[in-house]
């Protein structure tokens, strides 16, 4: 059966498959570096949304390492979160924590760059104030990222966007606390107003629990919620090593 984009159609759609997970953190690597050479080219900063967990692990180590290292002008990139635990930034669940191991602490980045979500705070609160530091950063307009990476759960979730949970239907906030009952926790997320109005979204997809899921949705099945991202004036990718892509 064939693949489908989303609907309604981002501007534009690939499906990259690649043969492992190193693969899939070079190819990851090099859109990275693309997209950052093309916002700075175009107004001099990048600003990212990081994903978390475990598969973005090896792409943020990838980008420590040359060329990126030093191919990407590091001081002028911003990073952003897509989701957070209800955890403090040292807990072991923390995807700021794992983002700091893995990319921050070994680029030297400024604290004062990377905006962290607040996992330690009321998660409203934190919600809330997340969503106003962006507006800060983008001094108003709306809020456009240039590259959002995100991953997908083997349920078909993407941030903390779970199915049968209420964020997913959240239109106006670009940022929400969802209660997710099946993992008896809360999270932070953004929703799909924020992820949707970026200039890229790169899925990256790797292992063969993750390939019913990304089968579904691949072909246009639509109540999935990794199924809603499309963003509608910017590019749509799902990077995918050849195990996630096995049912296509
Ligand atoms: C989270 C993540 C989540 C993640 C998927 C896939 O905090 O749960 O942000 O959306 O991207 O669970 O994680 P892996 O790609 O590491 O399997």
């Amino acid at each position: 059966m064939p693949t489908r984009p989303p609907n309604p159609a981002p501007a534009t759609f690939e499906i990259h498959v690649v043969p492992d997970a190193p693969a899939l953190a070079e190819a990851g690597a090099l859109k990275f570096a693309r997209a950052a050479s093309d916002a700075l080219k175009d107004r001099g900063i990048f600003r990212v949304v990081l994903s978390g967990v475990s598969t973005p692990r090896a792409l943020y180590s990838r980008l420590t390492r040359r060329p990126f290292r030093g191919a990407i002008r590091w001081d002028r990139v911003r990073f952003f979160f897509g989701d957070e635990r209800c955890v403090p930034p040292d807990h072991a669940r923390s995807n700021y924590r794992m983002a700091r191991e893995t990319l921050f602490d070994p680029l030297e980045i400024p604290a004062a760059h990377v905006l962290r979500m607040k996992g330690e705070a009321d998660p409203a609160r934190a919600a809330r104030d997340y969503e106003d530091a962006i507006r800060r950063r983008f001094s108003g307009r709306p809020a456009r990222f240039d590259l959002v990476l995100l991953g997908l759960g083997e349920d078909g979730h993407t941030a903390s966007l779970f199915p049968a949970t209420a964020a997913p239907a959240e239109r106006r906030r670009l940022v929400a606390a969802n209660d997710v009952p099946k993992l008896s926790e809360r999270r932070l997320t953004l929703t799909f107003r924020a992820l949707n109005a970026a200039r890229r979204v790169v899925f990256l997809v790797s292992g063969p629990e993750k390939a019913s899921a990304a089968a579904k949705i691949l072909r246009g099945y639509r109540d999935l919620p990794a199924a809603g991202v499309s963003p509608r004036r910017g590019t749509l990718l799902w990077l995918l090593d050849e195990a996630a892509a096995s049912k296509l």
